[in-house]
């Protein structure tokens, strides 16, 4: 019998028709690799004075949908702010100290230099009611026209805290309301510390007297 030459390519092997994929059109490669060696890094950039638990319900969410997410408190020499900016980084570092992929940093000029500076690929910002939206809105245009490589990405803080702002919490502090509910217990700390300085020594004088009621009475050593 006449044996056919093999056609030019062929390896001697038979091809092995790809397998079907167990995955969606979507979640296929390259999709699927690049996604996975990606990483997102977002800034969260804004005055944060005080910092409240808005502002908390919004970095627990974006922490969840980022690989990293960095807190950035913009420094703002205009503006007369009642914590200064390290008295606000403390209290978010203090805030988010759980949070193992969620830093502090503070910066200065335009928040899109500041997000190139540190490789970030999108800003994360609140949106708590309609009346946010079109000045949010601005700034994302403008921030995309500045830098169309960034993306401004939207989510919205838990329906309780839709009301809630760092210059209500300011006010309510000032005129001694009560704030516990809407910021963290270290953060209601500092704002009565800061509006009332005697309450400092109230806190040291409580903390003393505990402590003193705890310690067993010393006998009076018998002569
Ligand atoms: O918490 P805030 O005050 O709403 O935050 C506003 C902030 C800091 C995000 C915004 O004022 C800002 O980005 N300032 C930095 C200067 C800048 O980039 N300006 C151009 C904005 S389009």
């Amino acid at each position: 019998m006449e044996r056919r030459a093999p056609s030019p390519g062929w390896t001697g092997v038979a091809p092995v028709p790809p397998l079907p994929s167990p995955f969606p059109p979507a979640y296929n490669r390259p999709f699927l690799t690049e996604a996975l060696l990606i990483r997102i890094k977002a800034i969260y950039p804004g005055s944060f004075d005080p910092p409240t638990n808005g502002h908390l319900d919004l970095i627990e969410r974006g922490r969840k949908i980022f690989d990293e997410l960095v807190v950035a408190i913009l420094r703002n020499p205009e503006k007369d702010p009642l914590f200064s900016v390290s008295e606000r980084r403390n209290m978010l570092e203090a805030m988010t100290g759980g949070f193992d992929n969620v830093s502090v940093d503070t910066f200065d000029g335009l928040t899109i230099d500041y997000a190139m500076r540190v490789e970030a690929t999108a800003i994360l910002r609140g949106i708590r009611a309609i009346s946010d939206y079109e000045y949010e809105l601005q700034m994302a245009l403008m921030n995309r026209k500045l830098q169309p490589g960034l993306e401004t990405v939207f989510m919205m803080p838990a329906e309780k805290y839709s009301y809630l702002s760092s210059r209500l919490v300011r006010e309510i502090a000032q005129l001694g309301g009560n704030i516990e509910c809407l910021v963290p217990e270290l953060v209601a700390q500092k704002l009565h510390e800061k509006i009332d300085p005697a309450h400092k020594f109230e806190i040291a004088a409580q903390a003393d007297r505990k402590s003193s009621e705890k310690k067993p009475r010393s006998r009076k050593k018998k002569l």
